[in-house]
């Protein structure tokens, strides 16, 4: 299979965002790309309360959108018109269409239906900003987003300038009984925006790689550093435990109902799999051994020609890999990096490890004995992206945000260094589909030796 012609026309389009705790911007390299500690997303918590006076409601919740809208903008500076029209593959989307497409979901999901003298900037751009809302209209066809030169990117901005204004005006003068209303909404869109901000950089890194002359987005980025254990497993002993997003605070609907699993006595790895563990893989022979692998994982490896991670490449025998900084010498400390499920399946495999349930990847993550279970990058579990027991996805469009994908993909848990600042939580299933390479994807092993 190849990886540019995926299953489907979706792959997780940033339909998973928690809020920022402070309008602080931080810059998407290093230490500042890391989120808050899971759980640590209390925006929602604090300020959505109908007991806060309206005023207060309002003007929190306008800081919040303007920290969000202002995140997005800074991700996208670096990058010149050229750079931002680019869609280097069906799965990946230009810088700005995600900048339109964001701010399409406000104005068609918000705006519009609660502002009375609203006007649509531009009668066009839902057909060309929908991107899988099936109830929201005809949309254009998501392979072909590269070929959108325009609007332009000025015309963008000015897009983006008059939903900025309609939020705000909307949030100024809604009732305080319609704000009830209005900020769960509000909410669902910068969370919505915010994992657009994390595409933003995979996406733009995709295309990067494909160019001779390895761009870098940001000279100066630096991998993130690790939060290493010292410990090298996380025992959890055999039982039921309680699973799944409950209480307080923003979630997306697929992380709930919370319920009860049975889990195995298990030990997850404290740490994350590193290059040098992959460098050994790739020594022994593990891209040239067939039985280490998923009938589905042998047919990409040679479909694909894999014989390292994503993004990989050799220059007189040394390996080197594509970064946000652009190309950079394998940092054999670092933790591997744009492995597809396929390839987590077989280095555990080679390793008489497994790779872990979300299950008891949840579990483990809420010791905090996990080593960077955050930050770096999203871990594969085993588990099939399936909804928890008693999930039903709303009967509206927003409904189709998250349930309607819940076949043939694998969850990721965890959160990576292009996740937003405060939008990870241990509860979080993000998923793709079990080629995808493109994110900041990497492993942690399972044990179930004694
Ligand atoms: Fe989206």
């Amino acid at each position: 299979m190849a990886l540019n012609q995926p299953l489907t026309t979706r792959v997780a389009d940033g339909e998973k965002p928690a809020l920022p705790q402070t309008t602080s911007v931080p810059r998407p390299s290093s230490h500042a790309m890391r989120p808050a500690p899971a759980g640590d997303i209390a925006l929602s918590t604090s300020t959505s309360r109908p007991t806060l006076r309206s005023d207060e409601r309002r003007r929190v919740w306008l800081d919040a959108y303007n920290a969000v809208r202002r995140e997005t903008e800074r991700r996208a500076a670096p990058l010149a018109p050229e750079d931002q029209v680019v869609q280097s593959m069906p799965d990946a989307s230009p810088t700005k269409w995600h900048r339109a497409h964001t701010t399409w979901f406000f104005e068609q999901f918000l705006v519009t239906p609660r502002l009375a003298d609203y006007r649509v900037f531009d009668e066009r751009f839902a057909f060309l900003f929908n991107s899988y809302y099936v109830a929201a209209g005809p949309r254009h066809a998501r392979p072909q987003r590269g070929l959108i030169t325009r609007p332009t990117c000025d015309e963008v901005a000015a897009y983006r300038a008059h939903v900025d204004a309609a939020v705000a005006r909307l949030l100024a003068t809604a009732s305080a009984a319609a704000l009830d209303d209005i900020l769960p909404l509000l909410e669902l869109g910068l969370n919505h925006e915010q994992q657009h901000q994390e595409l933003i950089l995979t996406d733009i890194l995709h295309a990067f790689a494909q160019n001779p002359t390895a761009p870098a987005y940001d000279a100066r980025w630096t991998w993130p550093v690790s939060q290493r254990k010292r410990d090298d497993f996380v025992t959890l002993a055999g039982g039921v435990y309680r699973i799944g997003h409950a209480g307080d605070g923003f979630m997306y609907d697929n992380e709930g109902p919370a319920h009860e699993v049975l889990l195995q006595p298990v030990r997850l790895a404290a740490n994350l799999v590193t290059n040098a563990e992959w460098l050994e893989f790739i020594a022994d022979g593990g891209y040239a051994n067939p039985t280490l692998w998923l009938s589905d994982g042998w047919a990409c490896v040679q479909a694909e020609g894999w014989t390292a991670p994503g993004y990989w490449r050799q220059v007189d025998g040394a390996w080197f890999v594509m970064t946000l900084g652009g190309l950079r010498p394998v940092d054999p400390a670092a933790p591997v990096c744009h492995v597809s499920y396929y390839e987590a399946d077989a280095f555990a495999r080679w390793a008489g490890k497994h790779v872990p349930s979300e299950a008891e990847w949840e579990v483990a993550a809420r010791t905090d004995r996990l080593g960077d279970a955050f930050g770096l990058v999203w871990q594969w579990t085993r588990s099939a992206y399936a909804p928890y027991p008693g999930y039903r996805a709303s009967a509206d469009a927003l409904g189709e945000y998250n349930g309607k994908f819940m076949v043939n993909q694998m969850v990721l848990r965890g959160s990576s260094l292009a996740t937003p600042a405060g939008h990870a939580r241990a509860t979080y299933r993000n998923f793709f589909y079990p080629p995808h390479r493109w994110q900041f994807s990497g492993v942690r092993l399972a044990d179930y030796g004694a």
